[in-house]
């Protein structure tokens, strides 16, 4: 058997992360087969199945269909899934390779590092310093045990200094989410998006919700409304809900009130180059997303996070990205400045430039080829 290095990729901000670096394996005939292992953390078609298909990613040579639960039960059914697969490929997987920081990317971290496999981790040193966010947990343990931590932004780089960590493990390979981003944009906007939604063109405000701390509360969320219809009050305002988060709006009677006045339009999750083609041309994003507080950033559209921290500090730092924490009349001041074309402007950043999946591949080539 050939060596053979494994992607693995489990929830929806994975499968963008992962798309160019089995491109860019291929394209590089990389002394190794390359495999890649679906977790099934997200099994929906609107959250997995359709970004497989516009991303061009392959058909996975394995499906753990892991599916929802609580932490423990979901992360315990990746580990054991994947440690069984991992088994059957006998000696021939050379390392695995994981992305971002979700429940799957710890699971399958864990997995292979007990069965001495090499893991090189995509995304590695991002830390928000929050310890209630499940993610800064997966992000902790992920980095602790990685051989490999391959770094998406300068504060990646730094963090895992701080923590001790020997600099030969680190490597900045830069944003292979942004390497998708570039490579789709042209396609997104050609579907015109907007205009299909009934919207104009930097005349809309962006909506994307699903942390827990967001939405598990219900005085939060019927705070989060109440802020989503006075900014629809001024501006149209397009709200593409996660599973998740539709379900609390319905289990607290929140979905009554931020449909009544009609000016929120709440539409179903939206397939990769669809919410790409809303995020390129929206005049401010809301969220509470990682991934998008990056891609706004390299768009340069202003984008206020409802979180109190942020894990990627260039995007505040350097892009267009406003942390509005609990301050919903912040929020809503900054809505103003938006309005009234006085928000900041961001720059470029270092490593986010379309070529990210090519240097994780010639990183992986150099130590494991
Ligand atoms: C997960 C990640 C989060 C990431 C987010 C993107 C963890 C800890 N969290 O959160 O970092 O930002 O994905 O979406 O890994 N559901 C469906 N269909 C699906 C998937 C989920 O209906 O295909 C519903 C289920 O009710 C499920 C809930 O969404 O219980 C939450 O899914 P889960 O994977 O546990 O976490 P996310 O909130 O999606």
């Amino acid at each position: 058997m050939s060596a053979e290095v494994v992607f693995v990729a489990g929830a929806r901000p994975n499968f963008m992360k992962v798309a160019p670096m089995l491109r860019a394996a291929t394209a590089l005939g990389a002394p190794f087969a390359r495999r890649l292992v679906h977790t099934g953390q997200h099994y929906d078609e609107a959250m997995s199945g359709v970004f497989f298909e516009e991303l061009g990613i392959p058909a996975p040579d394995a499906h753990l269909n892991v599916g929802s639960g609580s932490h423990g039960a979901q992360t315990a059914r990746v580990l054991e899934g994947f440690e069984t697969w991992l088994l059957s490929r006998g000696s021939a997987v050379r390392g695995v390779v994981v992305v971002g920081d979700v429940n799957s990317t710890m699971a399958c971290t864990l997995a292979a590092a007990k069965l001495n496999i090499p893991v090189a981790h995509v995304e590695a040193g991002l830390r928000s310093f929050d310890r209630g966010m499940p993610e800064e947990i997966n992000r902790m343990v992920t980095d602790s045990i990685a051989d490999l931590l391959l770094p998406s932004e300068p504060a990646g780089v730094e963090n895992l200094r701080r923590e001790g960590v020997d600099p030969a493990r680190v490597v900045y390979v830069g944003n292979t989410m942004i390497d998708t981003l570039a490579q789709q944009l042209p396609a997104a906007r050609a579907l015109q998006v907007p205009a299909a939604q009934g919207l104009s063109r930097g005349d809309y405000v962006l909506v994307t919700l699903h942390r827990p701390s967001n939405v598990d509360d219900p005085a939060r969320l019927a705070a989060l409304v109440d802020l989503l219809r006075r900014v629809a009050a001024r501006i149209p305002v397009v709200f593409p809900a996660h599973p998740r988060t539709r379900a609390r709006l319905e289990s607290s009677g929140l979905l009554g009130a931020l449909r009544q006045d009609g000016r929120v339009k709440l539409l179903e999750p939206l397939a990769y180059r669809q919410n790409l083609g809303l995020m390129a041309d929206a005049k401010l994003v809301l969220t509470d997303s990682g991934g998008i507080q990056e891609e706004t950033t390299y768009l340069g559209v202003p984008c206020l996070t409802l979180r109190a921290n942020t894990e990627r500090p260039i995007t505040v730092e350097r892009g267009t990205n406003t942390l509005v924490g609990d301050d919903l009349a912040l929020a809503e001041r900054l809505v103003n400045d938006v309005l009234a074309g006085r928000y900041k402007a961001g720059s470029s950043i270092e490593g986010w430039d379309g070529r990210a999946a090519e240097r994780v591949m010639a990183t992986l080539v150099e130590r494991w080829g």
